[in-house]
């Protein structure tokens, strides 16, 4: 497996079954949304999209439900492994394929007509190098006039990372503790604890690392990689962390592939 030199956060097994469970809130919320506003776009009746950082295949499952078949990308077996699970009778069908693969160097055997990158999976790249490389693949997969949609933690969020939290649910005891450094705009959150996904208890230890990114960057970014970028316009619901019900915790960026 090719690797770079800002490698995003790769999701143990145990992590993966934590996160389904307790992780996908707002994806489960936003991803009808989008599919809906990508459905009203330009060219979507080719409906074809790619879920990049796809993790256990939540927001897939939603664009198939709309009538879109799915590329899910995720460097993390244990992630797909849950979505293989999720999604196994499209996978059979052939309306999704799953792929294991980094996101700053992937490469796919035909174009989509959109792309998507939910739950601050960029925010796991740690260079702006590493985001530059993103972009261009992604830019390489889209036609002319093909949308990309993500959204990306602020800083805001970030900040509720110096708290300790714990889950504390019949099946799940985890403890979150983890530190924002403000000036560098990067911060670490360590998972830890037991999750019994059905099958037992299992051990969670997983630390994220993530990076905060400014719209001006972001924007100069995807306008490098020839991706027009345009102000987000449809609904967006508040985070699930519950620190902010105005939409500062993170942003939802769009860009149309230029010609
Ligand atoms: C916060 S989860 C989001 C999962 C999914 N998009 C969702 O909405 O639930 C971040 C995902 O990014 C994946 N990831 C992190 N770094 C990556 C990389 N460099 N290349 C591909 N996937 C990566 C992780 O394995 C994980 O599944």
């Amino acid at each position: 497996m090719t690797t770079t030199s800002s490698p995003g956060t790769f999701y143990g097994r145990g992590f993966a079954e934590f996160y389904d469970r307790y992780g996908t809130g707002w994806t489960r919320d936003f991803a009808p949304l989008l599919a809906q506003w990508l459905s009203g776009r330009p060219g979507a009746e080719e409906r074809l999209v790619l879920d990049l950082a796809c993790g256990t295949g939540v927001s897939a499952q939603i664009l198939l439900r709309a009538g879109w078949d799915v590329i899910g990308l995720d460097i993390s077996a244990g992630m797909l492994a849950n979505a293989a699970h999720r999604l196994a009778q499209d996978v059979e069908t052939g309306r999704v394929v799953l792929q294991q693969a980094e996101m700053t160097t992937f490469v796919l055997d035909r174009q989509v007509r959109a792309c998507v990158a939910l739950e601050g999976a960029l925010n796991h790249l740690l260079s702006e190098e590493a985001l530059e490389q993103c972009f261009a693949r992604v830019a390489a997969v889209l036609p002319v006039g093909g949308t990309f949609v993500f959204d990306l933690y602020e800083p805001h969020h970030f900040r509720g990372w110096h708290n300790i939290g714990v889950t504390d649910e019949p099946d799940a005891v985890i403890v979150k503790r983890g530190v924002w450094d403000e000036e560098r705009g990067i911060g670490m959150l360590r998972f830890s604890g037991l999750f019994d996904d059905g099958s037992g208890p299992i051990r969670v230890d997983q630390t994220v690392t993530s990076r905060a990114y400014g719209a001006d960057v972001l924007n100069a970014l995807l306008s490098k990689a020839g991706l027009d970028p345009e102000p987000y316009p449809a609904e967006v619901p508040a985070c699930a962390c519950g620190r902010s019900r105005s939409g500062s915790c993170r942003t939802v960026y769009a860009a149309t592939k230029a010609a």
